[in-house]
């Protein structure tokens, strides 16, 4: 009776006081480079997998064709780059960092070529919650979400022609004038903010 009421001392009273010590008291981690949680990668990573098992569609990453990757490559270069970055991209400045960072689709490391076409095509379509991984269900239609699926499923063997689009900048310069020279930017430049209106 004794261990009984011990163990209701501790389980009713202890465990919750203790953890609302941890959370009110400004223990537990908050900022982006703080240690994970006890068990936080696990916890997360089953509920994800659980999800995911559950309701991701199944197809097969041969029923896509070379343009429709291509397609892929050019919702990617669109919406993804600024988090997931490009094949060989070398970054020579200082990047702000996210807690859990995104990973770099394109390298060994970040590879998702493993994972099942739909498995990518759900974490596009839904997101990743408490993550900075964003839902794009209401940004690219169905087609857009199983092309870049299928881009990131082929990261390891991609065609030339999906290099090459993920290669374009995305402001590409002005074309010249006709007189040869840069065009000049549209816009009544004796008004606003231009810098020719401020000399
Ligand atoms: C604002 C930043 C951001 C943008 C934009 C973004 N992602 Fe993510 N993405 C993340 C983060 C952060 C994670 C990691 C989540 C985690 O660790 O659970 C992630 C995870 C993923 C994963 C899972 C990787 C894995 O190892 O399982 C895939 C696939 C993915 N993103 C694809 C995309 C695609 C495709 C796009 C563009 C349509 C995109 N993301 C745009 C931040 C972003």
């Amino acid at each position: 009776m004794g261990k009984f009421i011990w163990g209701l001392i501790i389980g009713v009273i202890l465990i919750p006081v203790a953890a609302a010590v941890y959370f009110a008291g400004g223990f537990a981690p908050a900022a982006v480079n703080d240690p994970p949680f006890p068990f936080e990668r696990v916890i997360a990573g089953t509920a994800l997998h659980a999800r995911i098992a559950r309701s991701a569609p199944k197809r097969e990453l041969s029923s896509f064709t070379t343009a429709n990757i291509v397609d892929g490559a050019d919702v990617y270069r669109h919406h993804c780059v600024g988090c997931h970055g490009l094949p060989d991209m070398q970054r020579n400045r200082p990047e702000p960092k996210m807690y859990p960072d995104p990973p770099k689709l394109f390298t060994p490391d970040g590879y998702v070529t493993d994972d099942p076409v739909g498995v990518t095509y759900w974490k596009v379509k839904n997101g990743i919650r408490m993550t900075a991984m964003p839902t794009f269900q209401n940004v690219l239609n169905e087609q857009q979400m199983w092309d870049v699926a299928a881009l990131l499923a082929s990261a390891d063997k991609l065609p030339p022609d999906a290099v090459q689009t993920l290669k374009q900048p995305l402001f590409p310069p002005p074309p010249p004038a006709a007189n040869g020279k840069p065009a000049e930017p549209s816009g009544d430049a004796t008004k606003g903010n231009h810098p020719a209106s401020r000399r």
